[in-house]
């Protein structure tokens, strides 16, 4: 049995082949906007931009989520203007598609040239000094879905990619860890910003509901530090294709770990007496709240990105 996705993956570089200017391809970075987070194109790169949607590249999966509308933009980065990609919303495997399907576009950026991919993500914050609005760069994750064989790389080995059984101990690589943490310090946040940069380990859940307390805990348990619904896949990809990552979590919510009420207590207040509604409704997620997040950090993760971009092309 073959793995279709290289010849795949052809048809789709042939098709953007045809559609953009021969100065905007071959990029070298990609980059994967997050929820809320697809502000970053116009800070990144300046026009002249070519936009394609996914709905025409063939074999591209089709975003169906508010607020993750789906195109692919080429242009020249704004220093030295070399040409770099960007993912505007990307698909999840929650809308309905397969593992491979999702991570189907860091195969054809694999194919134009992408060597370094940035990644940007929203999750959940599992740890009780993380507040929503800080960052967190990622030095591993526990991908739970994965490690139950719902896996980007089941099936024939596409071998042009990559090896049977890729490593993924480095997967998280160190170099661009480092310069971000670096580069975060020379930002000017103003006085009254408290958002920090931390670096932890993300779980992949595969969605679409929210996490219960329950699960929150026993991820906190198995040592995650934030949780979401994407990213894993993509790095398990791009990894496997040989490509450097660095991954940015915006936590854009706080995820619950406490047990909240009982039934079986009789008192009305709970145990640090609060009201037993409010209780109840705090901490509860929602994708309104993740995309408000994400809009009032999107100038300090756009800067962060755009100063490593600057970096990485400058070395
Ligand atoms: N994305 C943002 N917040 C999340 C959460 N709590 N769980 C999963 N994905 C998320």
């Amino acid at each position: 049995m073959d793995n279709v996705l290289p010849q795949q993956a052809e048809q789709a570089l042939q098709y953007l082949h045809a559609r953009i200017p021969l100065e905007l391809l071959s990029p070298v970075v990609g980059i994967i906007c997050g929820s809320g987070l697809g502000g970053l194109a116009e800070s990144v790169l300046p026009e002249p931009r070519a936009e394609i949607p996914y709905t025409n590249i063939p074999h591209f999966p089709q975003s169906t989520v508010q607020g993750h509308a789906g195109k692919l933009l080429f242009g020249l980065f704004e220093c030295n203007r070399a040409p770099v990609v960007l993912m505007v919303g990307r698909v999840h495997y929650y809308e309905g598609h397969s593992m491979q399907s999702v991570t189907f576009p860091i195969r054809v950026m694999k194919r134009l040239g992408v060597g370094t991919l940035l990644i940007t993500n929203a999750a959940g914050g599992l740890r009780s000094e993380y507040s929503v609005g800080d960052l967190v760069i990622l030095n591993d994750h526990i991908n739970l879905a994965g490690l139950a064989g719902l896996h980007p790389l089941r099936g024939p080995n596409a071998e042009s990619y990559g090896t049977r059984f890729p490593a993924l101990s480095d997967a998280y690589d160190l170099d661009l860890r480092r310069r971000a943490h670096q580069l975060w310090k020379s930002i000017d946040r103003g006085p009254v910003s408290t958002r920090r940069l931390h670096e932890g380990i993300y779980a992949f859940v595969g969605g679409p509901s929210y996490e219960t307390r329950a699960e929150c805990r026993m991820l906190r348990g198995l040592g995650a530090d934030v949780v979401g619904m994407s990213t894993v896949p993509e790095i398990i990809v791009a990894r496997h294709c040989n490509m450097r990552v660095l991954a940015l979590s915006l936590v854009t919510n706080n995820a619950v770990l406490d047990p909240g009420p009982r039934g079986d207590e009789t008192s009305i207040q709970d145990s640090r007496g609060q009201d037993l509604k409010r209780a109840i409704e705090k901490g509860k997620a929602n994708h309104e709240e993740v995309l408000e997040a994400g809009q009032k950090a999107a100038a300090d993760v756009q800067h962060l990105v755009s100063l490593l971009v600057r970096d990485i092309l400058n070395t």
